[in-house]
């Protein structure tokens, strides 16, 4: 393994009740003046946000607002929220939502107490941060990024045009409630979506180097074996308890740093589909499924022996009478059939992409990274975004 430090600064308290049970013990520890953050409005209609504003009441607290947070959250969505912090001086940002709401409450919470552009010093470029952010505290509605252990932000800046995000430690909300059924609500095809991101968060740290006998590879092969059973168990029935609190811990161990421990992890397939929300705004986990069996395709000679363990030890794909190459492939197969078989798009039209639709611009905003197992460059990446069409 490649030398590390690890550290997660986020106490993350799971299961039915826990919003209940420990929101307002938490934010005894802050000021009285919360800012609670949300999306769309899933929250009003599901009953979680009037379980969380009584408490709020109950509480005494002081409320501040801050919704319609969009998924991709946009840097002027983070501007709008930092003004509104400064304006009325926040203590503590509670984030109700998936990985849209906390994303953007991250940036919010570094905005708020940062004089200049956070985009330019911190989005843009890996600077230091040298200063506490706004406190935050998340509330979990949609299994998936598992943004809730993490200190990454994903932004879209839209005058830029790019969609990007780092994994700043100083950024992890300092608690994450994860009660399973608040996911129950989650419409299936977006439950799905969220969940083929869990799923490639994991691929994606699994294919890259060090391939030798390693913990972090072993605990990943558990959780993509986990997610793919728990997927289809809650596309079967959304309210199947052990499913949904499967998918939630699974989303948070792809994304809790745990599995990266002494990889190299290049998250290739994300910053191309990152690319590709920024310019059209796709749904994040759709444009992975579209992209992934393409990418592997792509790259799975160059990573034969580990395309082919993962055949073996992810998809039971028995091993008799086929070359490694040709296991290895297998492998990918069985994942573009999965993604089929769970209802997932598997072109960039079903993604709303059209003729109009500046491929070449897209594939040429993509900053090349030092490769999976092969480095993309961008003719390459092209060629992907062609295939995917
Ligand atoms: O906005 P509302 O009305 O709440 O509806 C949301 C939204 O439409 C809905 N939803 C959420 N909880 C619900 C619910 N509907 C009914 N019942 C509930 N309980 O779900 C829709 C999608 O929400 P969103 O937060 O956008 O989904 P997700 O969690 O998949 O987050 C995607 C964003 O996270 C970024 C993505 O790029 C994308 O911007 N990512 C963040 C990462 C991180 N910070 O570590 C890593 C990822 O790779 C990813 O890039
Ligand atoms: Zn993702």
């Amino acid at each position: 393994m490649n030398n590390f430090l690890f550290e997660n600064g986020t106490k993350a308290i799971f299961g039915k009740g826990c919003v209940r049970e420990y929101l307002a013990c938490f934010l005894r520890n802050y000021g009285d003046t919360v800012m609670l953050a949300y999306g769309g409005g899933s929250i009003k209609k599901n009953g979680i946000y009037d379980e969380i504003l009584g408490i709020l009441k109950t509480e005494e607290r002081n409320i501040v607002e801050f919704d319609g947070i969009m998924a991709n959250p946009t840097y002027d969505k983070v501007l709008e929220g930092a003004k509104l912090a400064k304006e009325n001086h926040v203590d503590i940002i509670l984030a109700v939502g998936g990985g849209s709401v906390m994303d953007c409450c991250k940036a919010v919470s570094l905005a708020a107490r940062y004089e200049g552009d956070v985009w330019d010093n911190f989005w843009a470029k890996p600077g230091i941060i040298d200063f506490e952010p706004l406190p935050l505290g998340v509330v979990v509605t949609v299994a998936g990024t598992g943004s809730e252990m993490n200190g990454g932000a994903v932004i879209t800046n839209e005058k830029r045009k790019i969609k990007t995000g780092r994994d700043y430690p100083i950024c992890n909300p300092k608690l994450a409630l994860l009660d399973p059924e608040y996911t129950y609500s989650v419409p299936v095809k977006q439950m799905v979506s969220s969940g083929f991101d869990t799923l490639s968060h994991i691929m994606e740290i699994y294919f890259s180097e060090p391939d030798e006998p390693n913990v972090s590879d072993d605990i990943a092969e558990a959780l993509m074996r986990g997610v793919i059973r728990d997927l289809r168990s809650a596309i079967k029935n959304p309210q199947d308890y052990t499913a949904r609190s499967n998918l939630m811990w699974e989303a948070t161990m792809a994304e809790n740093r745990i599995i990266k421990l002494g990889k190299r992890t290049d998250f290739e397939c994300h910053m191309m589909e990152h690319q590709l929300g920024a310019y059209t705004n796709c749904n994040h986990g759709e444009g992975l499924a579209v992209l992934h069996p393409v990418y592997y395709r792509h790259i799975c000679k160059s990573g034969a022996s580990k395309f082919a363990r993962y055949a073996k030890e992810v998809w039971s794909i028995p091993e008799t009478g086929k070359s490694e190459t040709e296991l290895a492939y297998a492998g990918v197969e069985a994942l573009a059939d999965f993604i089929r078989e769970i209802g997932l798009p598997t072109t960039l039209r079903e993604l709303g992409m059209t003729e109009e639709t500046d491929l070449k611009r897209i594939a040429d905003s993509c900053a090349c990274v030092q490769g999976a197992y092969k480095i993309m460059n961008n003719e390459e990446i092209l060629e992907i975004f062609r295939e995917c069409f």
